[in-house]
């Protein structure tokens, strides 16, 4: 039931003011006044109306965040979500046709997350498959290739994320083990997916550490091994979208192409353990040394960001000289062994 606005205006707390323009300015402020209260009144229900956006209005997102409507933060997420086919399908979907919001797959998820950009990465996609590429494909992969009206021969979302997944109440359960609906995972090691279509022999013999081509560029690509997307640095030194393919066990970045060895200290034959294990979060004692010694020495010593743990490029900086614009980052880059500093085990150990 709607309230009436004319008792609402006349609520008891309002009736004095309201006497008081009436009588005591003319009639033409009064009902400016009134006009200014309405749309203020409407402007509130028009946004709170927004903030539940209805999964079919999913092609207009892009459009208001950009016009400040609504926030990153109020668009709903479809996925694994039975009362949400809309935000990708228009009407009744079918095997024939699919009817997707967007031209295109692609197009369907960017509604949305080319404005979620936090959530996205940008490995190419407008790209032919090389042949040899698409022989070394299992079929499920090679099949969402051939999607689509031109039957191009070109990646799309679909070919690492298995949308159907989530699409069909059937397969729901996966999210527990796959939350993110990977093509023929889940994968242990993220990489695990990169193979299904890259050679790992040749992906191993890729030097990821030359970063700069010949005549001084920064070589975009080179990024996407470690880097979900190509790193921004603004001129404060500070740096957006570096976040990496991996989320945890960050080693295993490095270990598709090294092979890991105990070190250092991997050689003291005293240690019966095969070693000092390094892999691990400082204890407090350590932890306080290194957020010194970063200090005294210029250096960063980054540590795993979910639980803290050291890692290969805690000691390691695997980026190319010139590359890093803060020089706190950047020190250690192209050094012998890539190492931070030169002796490395004082930014830890109290020698
Ligand atoms: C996040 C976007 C999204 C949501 C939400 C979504 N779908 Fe889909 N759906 C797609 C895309 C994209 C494809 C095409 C996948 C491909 O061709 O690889 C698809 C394919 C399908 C297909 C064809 C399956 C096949 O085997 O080819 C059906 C049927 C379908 N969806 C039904 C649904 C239903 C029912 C819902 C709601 C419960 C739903 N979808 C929710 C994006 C979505
Ligand atoms: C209606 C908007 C919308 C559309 C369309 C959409 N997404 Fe999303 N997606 C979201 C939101 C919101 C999230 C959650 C983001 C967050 O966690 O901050 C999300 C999360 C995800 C995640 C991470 C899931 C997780 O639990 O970590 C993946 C992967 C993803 N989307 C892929 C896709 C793909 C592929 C498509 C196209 C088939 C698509 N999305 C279409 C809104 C959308
Ligand atoms: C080459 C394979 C590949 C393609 C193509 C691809 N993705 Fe992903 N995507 C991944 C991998 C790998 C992850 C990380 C999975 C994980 O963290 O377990 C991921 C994660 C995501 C996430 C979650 C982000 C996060 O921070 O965890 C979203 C959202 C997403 N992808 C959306 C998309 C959209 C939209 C497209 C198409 C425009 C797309 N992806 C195409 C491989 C791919
Ligand atoms: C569905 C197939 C597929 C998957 C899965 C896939 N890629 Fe790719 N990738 C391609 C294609 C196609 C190209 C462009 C053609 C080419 O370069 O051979 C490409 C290009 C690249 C490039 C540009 C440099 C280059 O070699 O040309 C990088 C870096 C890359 N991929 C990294 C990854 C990573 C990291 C993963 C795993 C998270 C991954 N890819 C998973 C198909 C795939
Ligand atoms: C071999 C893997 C690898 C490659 C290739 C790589 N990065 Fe990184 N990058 C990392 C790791 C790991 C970190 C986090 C640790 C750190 O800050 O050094 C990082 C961090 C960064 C940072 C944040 C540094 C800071 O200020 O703390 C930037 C910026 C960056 N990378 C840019 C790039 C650019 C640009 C490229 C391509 C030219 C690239 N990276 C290639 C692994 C890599
Ligand atoms: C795509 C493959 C690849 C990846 C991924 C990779 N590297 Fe490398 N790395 C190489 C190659 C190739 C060399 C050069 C080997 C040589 O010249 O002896 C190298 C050299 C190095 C060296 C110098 C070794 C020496 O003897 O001077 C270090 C240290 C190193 N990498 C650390 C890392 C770290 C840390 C990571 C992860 C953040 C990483 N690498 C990821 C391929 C890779
Ligand atoms: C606590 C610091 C530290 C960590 C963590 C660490 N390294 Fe090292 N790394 C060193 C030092 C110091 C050297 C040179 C002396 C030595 O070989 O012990 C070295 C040497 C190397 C070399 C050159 C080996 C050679 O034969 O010359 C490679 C490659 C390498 N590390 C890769 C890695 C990878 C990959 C990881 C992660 C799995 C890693 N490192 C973790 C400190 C570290
Ligand atoms: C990034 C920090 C870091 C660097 C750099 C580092 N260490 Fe360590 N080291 C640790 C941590 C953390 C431990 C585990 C200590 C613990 O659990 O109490 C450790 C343990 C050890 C141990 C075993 C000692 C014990 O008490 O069990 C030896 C030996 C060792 N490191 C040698 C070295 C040498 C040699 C270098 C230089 C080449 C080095 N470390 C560089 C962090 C580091």
């Amino acid at each position: 039931m709607r309230p009436c606005l004319f008792e609402h205006r006349y609520s008891a707390a309002q009736a004095d003011i309201t006497g008081f323009v009436f009588f005591t300015v003319k009639w033409s402020w009064a009902v400016f006044a009134l006009l200014l209260y309405f749309q203020s009144w409407i402007g509130l229900s028009l946004l709170a109306a927004d903030k539940a956006i209805p999964f079919s209005q999913a092609g207009k997102v892009k459009d208001w965040v950009k016009k400040g409507k609504i926030e990153i933060e109020d668009i709903p997420n479809p996925h694994w979500n039975l009362a949400a086919c809309a935000a990708c399908h228009k009407g009744k979907p079918g095997r024939k046709n699919i009817r997707l919001r967007g031209k295109g797959i692609n197009a369907t998820c960017n509604n949305c997350h080319q404005v979620l950009a936090d959530h996205v990465h940008d490995h190419p996609l407008a790209v032919a498959v090389p042949k040899s590429m698409r022989k070394r494909m299992p079929p499920a992969f090679r099949k969402t290739l051939l999607r689509g009206k031109r039957a191009e021969k070109v990646m799309s979302c679909s070919s690492c994320h298995d949308i159907v997944m989530q699409c069909t109440e059937k397969r729901f359960s996966d999210r527990k083990i796959n939350p993110k609906f990977m093509r023929g995972g889940p994968y242990r090691s993220r990489t695990g997916l990169c193979y299904k279509c890259h050679d790992k022999k040749a992906y191993q013999r890729l030097n990821s550490h030359d970063q700069i081509s010949a005549s001084g560029e920064i070589q975009p690509d080179k990024c996407l091994i470690c880097h979900m997307r190509v790193p921004k640095q603004l001129d404060d030194g500070t740096a957006v979208d570096t976040e990496l393919w991996v989320k945890t066990d960050y080693a295993s970045l490095c270990l598709n192409c090294h092979e890991w060895s105990p070190h250092p200290g991997g050689n003291f034959l005293f240690l019966d353990k095969g070693g000092p294990q390094h892999l691990v979060k400082p204890p407090p004692g350590i932890r306080r040394h290194m957020l010194k010694m970063e200090k005294i020495n210029g250096i960063i010593l980054p540590l795993e960001k979910d639980n803290g743990q050291i890692y290969c490029a805690t000691c390691h900086n695997p980026h190319a000289r010139g590359v890093l614009k803060n020089p706190r980052a950047a020190k250690g880059a192209d050094e012998p062994k890539r190492l931070r500093a030169n002796p490395m085990c004082e930014n830890c150990h109290d020698l």
